[in-house]
């Protein structure tokens, strides 16, 4: 379960590393198409605007999680929309491990287990509405067969 301690965790942490956003996503995505390189073929290619989106949708979800009920229908709908593009469920876990070691890496962050259970914590609630809403696109299915 999510606690205001790992609330303020996760806000800290990312606060951050978001000094130097640029950087943090940048390092984000060279070390997740190291773990899922077939993924790759996904992104149209402008990876710098890509970033700066992650980063400002990231930024919402820290900034939202003592009331996740919120976040909830917009996380729905990004899922949605990452179904359409081409992401599978088992892809989440991928990005969120990445997206965790990469904070935890960094040198203004001090990596302990408190520090990681949080983000764990937190990732847990946007896996789960995300990958529902994948399932229940229904395209899921398509590329576990290929
Ligand atoms: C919390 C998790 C994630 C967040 C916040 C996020 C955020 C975003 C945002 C804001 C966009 C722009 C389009 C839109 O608004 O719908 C986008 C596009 C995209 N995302 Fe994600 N994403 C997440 C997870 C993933 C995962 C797991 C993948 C797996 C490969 C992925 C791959 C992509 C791709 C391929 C695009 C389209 C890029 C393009 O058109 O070049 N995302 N993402």
């Amino acid at each position: 379960m999510l606690t205001q301690l790992d609330i303020d965790l996760v806000r800290d942490s990312f606060s951050k590393a978001s000094q130097d956003k640029d950087m943090l996503s940048r390092q984000f995505y060279e070390r997740f198409f190291i773990v899922a390189p077939q993924t790759k073929m996904l992104f149209s290619g402008d990876l710098v605007k890509q970033q700066n989106m992650l980063h400002s949708v990231m930024s919402i979800i820290v900034n939202g999680l003592h009331e996740p009920e919120k976040l909830q229908p917009y996380l729905y709908m990004l899922g949605e929309n990452h179904a359409k593009m081409g992401v599978r469920s088992r892809h989440y876990v991928q990005f969120f491990e990445v997206f965790i070691e990469t904070i935890l890496s960094l040198r203004e962050n001090q990596k302990n287990a408190k520090l990681e259970n949080a983000w764990r914590e937190a990732f847990h609630i946007v896996q789960t509405v995300m990958q529902k809403a994948t399932q229940e696109s229904g395209l899921d299915l398509e590329l576990l067969r290929a």
